[in-house]
């Protein structure tokens, strides 16, 4: 039988950004796509049909963690290092 092996992996300093407004803690050296997901946010953005977009591929390829991050559309969020007091949006229609 094959035994877990747990090791603690050391977090940065806390960082707070928000989410549509709402606020979240991420921790520096972490993506804003790690952030996010970690905080429970259930969708990053919505495509044109309705349904709920979440990182897919988390190497940049695919577009599916797009958000707004101040202001700026189409930021991919795996591929992108929270930094505190960003302003992150849910990506919509694309
Ligand atoms: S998860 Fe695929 S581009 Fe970010």
């Amino acid at each position: 039988m094959v035994k877990a092996i747990r090791m603690e992996t050391p977090r940065g300093p806390e960082v707070r950004f928000t989410f549509d407004g709402a606020p979240i803690t991420g921790h520096t050296g972490e993506t804003l796509a790690a952030a996010l997901l970690a905080a429970g946010i259930p969708a990053f953005g919505i495509t044109r049909q309705g349904q709920p977009r979440l990182p897919f591929c988390n190497m940049g390829t695919r577009f599916d963690c797009a958000v707004r991050v101040d202001g700026h559309p189409l930021v991919r969020a795996c591929l992108t290092d929270v930094r505190e007091g960003m302003d992150v949006r849910a990506q919509e229609g694309s």
